[in-house]
This record gives C-alpha cells, sequence and structure tokens, in this order.
C-alpha cells in the first residue's frame, strides 16, 4: 500500500537534538503536526560518522505518535532491514549506492515491504537522477539529498533544485505512487524553493530546531 499522507510535511530530524533534548525534539515535532520524525542512522562506514542505530530506533519507535522515518546511511543496508523493521521503523530508506548491484537493491526493497514497512531509496547529491527510474515504480519514497549524507547543519546544494524537478516529472511520467523528500540544508528559503521545485516531504534538523519555537520555523519551511 502506498504511503499516503498530507503533503508538503516535514520529517523533523531528532539528529539535531543532542540526547539531553531528544525527548523535546520529539514534542516539538508532535506540535506542529508532523506526520514523520526523522531518524538518521549512520555506520561510520558509508559516512564518516556514527550516530544512532536499531537501539535508538527501539527505544523512541512507541513514544510519539508519528511514523518512524528511519534513515539509514549504512554499508549492506540488506542485511540489517530485519532488526530495522523489529525495532518499529515504519518507513526505511537506504542508499542506492549502498548496494553493489540491483540485486541488492531489489533484494532490501522486498525485505522491507515484507517486513510491512514502506521503502525508500536515496541518492547522493552527486549521483544521477536516471538511477532510480528502474526502482521508480517500487518503492514508496524517493529522498535526493540536498547535501552530502553524514552529518546535519550543512549548506544545501543550489543544482538541488534542478534534481528534485527531474525526479518529480520522472514520477509523474511513470505513473509511480512514490512521493519525493529532500533532506538536508532546508530552512526558510530552500523549504518553500524546494516545494516549488516538487518535494512532498522536507526533512529538516538545525532550522527547525533552532533559534525561534517550532511552530514558528515550521510555518516559515512550508511559506504559511
Ligand atoms: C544528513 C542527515 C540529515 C540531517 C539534516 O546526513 O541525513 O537528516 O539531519 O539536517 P539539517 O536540517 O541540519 O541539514
Ligand atoms: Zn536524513
Amino acid at each position: 500500500m502506498a504511503l499516503v499522507i498530507k503533503t508538503p510535511c516535514l520529517s523533523p530530524s531528532l539528529l539535531a537534538c543532542t540526547p539531553f533534548h531528544i525527548r523535546e525534539g520529539m514534542a516539538g515535532a508532535e506540535s506542529i503536526g508532523a506526520p514523520l520524525i526523522h531518524i538518521d542512522v549512520m555506520d561510520g562506514k558509508f559516512v564518516k560518522n556514527e550516530s544512532f542505530g536499531v537501539d535508538f530506533v527501539k527505544d523512541v519507535h512507541n513514544k510519539h505518535n508519528m511514523l518512524n522515518d528511519t534513515h539509514i546511511m549504512i554499508e549492506k543496508p540488506w542485511e540489517k532491514i530485519d532488526d530495522f523493521i523489529k525495532a518499529g521503523s515504519n518507513i526505511i530508506t537506504f542508499h542506492l549506492e549502498a548496494c553493489p548491484s540491483e540485486k541488492e537493491v531489489r533484494e532490501t526493497i522486498k525485505k522491507i515491504h515484507d517486513g510491512g514497512a514502506y521503502a525508500g531509496i536515496s541518492i547522493k547529491p552527486h549521483t544521477s537522477t536516471n538511477a532510480i527510474l528502474p526502482y521508480i515504480n517500487d518503492v514508496d519514497l524517493i529522498l535526493v539529498m540536498c547535501v552530502e549524507p553524514g552529518w546535519g547543519g550543512q549548506k544545501f546544494i543550489p543544482e538541488t533544485y534542478e534534481r528534485i524537478a527531474d525526479v518529480k516529472a520522472m514520477i509523474k511520467a511513470s505513473g509511480s505512487k512514490a512521493l519525493l523528500q529532500v533532506d538536508g540544508g532546508i530552512n526558510d528559503i530552500t523549504g518553500p524553493a524546494s516545494i516549488k521545485a516538487g518535494a512532498d516531504i522536507l526533512v529538516t534538523g538545525t532550522y527547525l530546531f533552532g533559534d525561534e519555537t517550532p511552530e514558528i520555523r515550521a510555518a516559515k519551511i512550508l511559506n504559511k
């Protein structure tokens, strides 16, 4: 079943919250009516940093009312899907670049769907948008990274707007029900511009949990 949520919407990223502020971050995300909460998993191999893992997902998955939007920046994603499903991930987005061939991409998508979760596929800023075409009708979400994955607080790469428009056109042309997610450097300028280019779900951490309240910042990102 396709992922159906009201769009455009936000997926607040807990990566921007220090451990002491995770609860506050979840409460902030709920207070702005976000349908998803974004959990970045990093293994220190596919990306340099390490961040949340399976245990974190398990710990927080039932402490809020949002879908657990798990972005796994890890090597060999197909080997870890069952663990994330058991931990309570509702959406699992893996990286195309982490799969050596089409076989592993298909295996990863199948494992996610067999486990009853929504499958997302992500591409890094230098991966051709055409690379997602073979899977466009098989996934529920396509994540176009707006920064190099690996850490929060980076600057949005302006070439991404064209990539968002490209992927949106491909989704439309193929009849795919996939939603288009963007992640990295989303703020009051890049958020509205990404929506204009075709983004459905905007991941936001540093800006959303910045100086003003999440309510004020969410409205600015969504241009309300
Ligand atoms: C980066 C992560 C992002 C990150 C976005 O690799 O995938 O989800 O949290 O954070 P900001 O909004 O700080 O760029
Ligand atoms: Zn992310």
